[in-house]
């Protein structure tokens, strides 16, 4: 029998790309074939995300381009899984197109369902009613199965995995649509982690990058002894074949902060890397954003890292246009991102998400034009600063990660011997350009820098 094609569409954070290779690995253990292009296919599933009304809307637009498909091909099964799902279920099931609706809870059923869905041809849903309800046993269990079986995604960037230390999130900052659509926070096992890392590690993977919405907060009981993430990190950097490992994303708090920079001081193989979002630089915006912290505080965080960890790298996002934001408040952000000195910022214009408490509460009183405006300005203050932390690699040497040709090939071509152009990372999480033989992907080389800009550095190899 020929095998079904499947083509699987990601959107979204690093947490939806995880969950996409964990899809694509079970698709591929099924037996099914995952294609790259969705004109072919038999099957497309898209993973969604609603951090943001954009994000949703591109997902609606790319529905929208399923139904000429759906019309030359009316056995194609279509299926949205990820937040999306879990955000507006049945009222995604009623879209013309939509045969299966897949929630992040119920991701372990989705083999199944589409098996079901090709079989009945009824449509299907599977969404958690109580999204804040605890995780019965059973889903807990299947969730963990699904996740330790998966091991090797053939979309991964060569030598580089990401493993999942927490679901869901129970900060409930005002603006975030996470908790409603993830659940509550949730530590997965220590040892779980630890044997996924060592399965990874034996397949070849050299960066584990752990993953948690406030992943700092992790904390596990096994026995006498609570594990936090420090632990999870020691453990990590342990294991044979992992030479570095990272962690995303971070919530600004004092606790076990203390405790995670020193781990990153005192192992090698932990990158000198923390993202830490501070959202905004203004302490009223804060407060009605319920992040349990003042920009004092959080500046206080980022220096107690860099007397600890003195080359660390620090990343942060901010939302600009807020509700009630004034200009006093916004200059108070950029205010932040000066003392910050971020090696990158990620800057998101406020989008309304429904049932979030901004939402009900607070009316979106910033206009589209005074975000955009303001979105720019704050770019334009971290690009001045990024810009001058890259030029200080100027003529230095880097241990990279090689992860493969860079997407924009035609900037520089091959160099005198045939090689292209490739792209790495640092330890550090900068981004750096070199002409290598391909090979090199999924390996650590050296590269001296002879050229910066603000968000990439361009080296020869040595
Ligand atoms: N509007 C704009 N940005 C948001 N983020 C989260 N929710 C929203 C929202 N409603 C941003 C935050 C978070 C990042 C992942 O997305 O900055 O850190
Ligand atoms: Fe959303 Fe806040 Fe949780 Fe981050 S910490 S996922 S911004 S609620």
């Amino acid at each position: 029998m020929r095998k079904q094609k499947v083509h699987i569409k990601s959107f979204g954070c690093q947490m939806n790309k995880l969950d996409t290779e964990m899809v694509t690995a079970a698709f591929a253990r099924a037996g099914f074939e995952l294609i790259d292009s969705y004109e072919d296919s038999d099957i497309v599933l898209i993973n969604t995300c609603s951090v943001r009304e954009h994000a949703e809307t591109k997902v609606f637009s790319h529905l929208g381009r399923l139904k000429h498909l759906k019309k030359s091909n009316p056995e194609l099964v279509v299926g949205v899984i990820g937040c999306m799902a879990q955000r507006l279920g049945s009222e995604l099931l009623n879209h013309d197109v939509v045969d299966i609706v897949c929630g992040p809870a119920q991701i372990p059923q989705i083999v199944d369902m589409v098996r079901e869905a090709i079989g009945t041809k009824q449509k299907k849903i599977r969404v958690k009613e109580k999204i804040r309800e605890k995780n019965s046993d059973a889903e807990t269990q299947a969730l963990e199965n699904f996740e330790s079986v998966y091991d090797k995604g053939d979309k991964r960037i060569p030598g580089q995995a990401f493993v999942r230390a927490m679901r869901g999130c129970n900060n409930f900052c005002t603006y975030c649509i996470v908790p409603y659509v993830r659940g509550p926070e949730i530590s997965r096992p220590h040892q779980a982690i630890i044997d996924q890392i060592k399965r990874l590690a034996d397949e070849g993977t050299k960066l584990v990058t752990l993953l948690g919405q406030t992943v700092n907060s992790y904390e596990y009981k096994a026995g006498d002894k609570t594990y936090c993430l420090a632990d999870l990190l020691e453990m990590a950097s342990e294991v044979d074949g992992i030479e570095w490992v990272r962690f995303v994303t971070s919530y600004p708090t004092q606790k076990y902060f203390e405790q995670i920079m020193n781990t990153m001081a005192d192992i090698e193989n932990v990158c000198n890397y923390l993202h830490m979002p501070a959202q905004s630089g203004s302490d009223r915006i804060l407060k009605a954003m319920n992040r349990h912290y003042t920009s004092g505080e959080y500046l206080g965080l980022i220096d107690k890292a860099r007397t600890i960890v003195p080359d660390i790298s620090i990343a942060g996002d901010f939302i600009v246009g807020f509700p009630s934001e004034t200009e006093e408040d916004f200059q108070q952000s950029v205010e932040l991102v000066k003392k910050a000195q971020y090696r990158n910022a990620f800057v998101f214009k406020y989008s309304p998400r429904p049932g979030t408490t901004s939402e009900k509460r607070l009316a979106d009183d910033i206009d589209a034009e005074t975000k955009k405006r303001r979105n720019v300005e704050l770019l334009a203050v971290q690009e001045k600063i990024s810009e001058k932390l890259s030029e200080e690699f100027l003529n230095k040497k880097v241990k990279i990660l090689v992860e493969g040709l860079s997407k924009k090939p035609h900037l520089n071509k091959a160099d005198h011997q045939g090689n292209p152009q490739l792209i790495g990372r640092t330890a550090e999480d900068y981004i750096v350009v070199f002409n290598g033989p391909t090979e090199l992907a999924g390996n650590f080389t050296t590269v001296k820098i002879t050229k910066t800009s603000p968000l990439t550095l361009f080296g020869e190899m040595i």
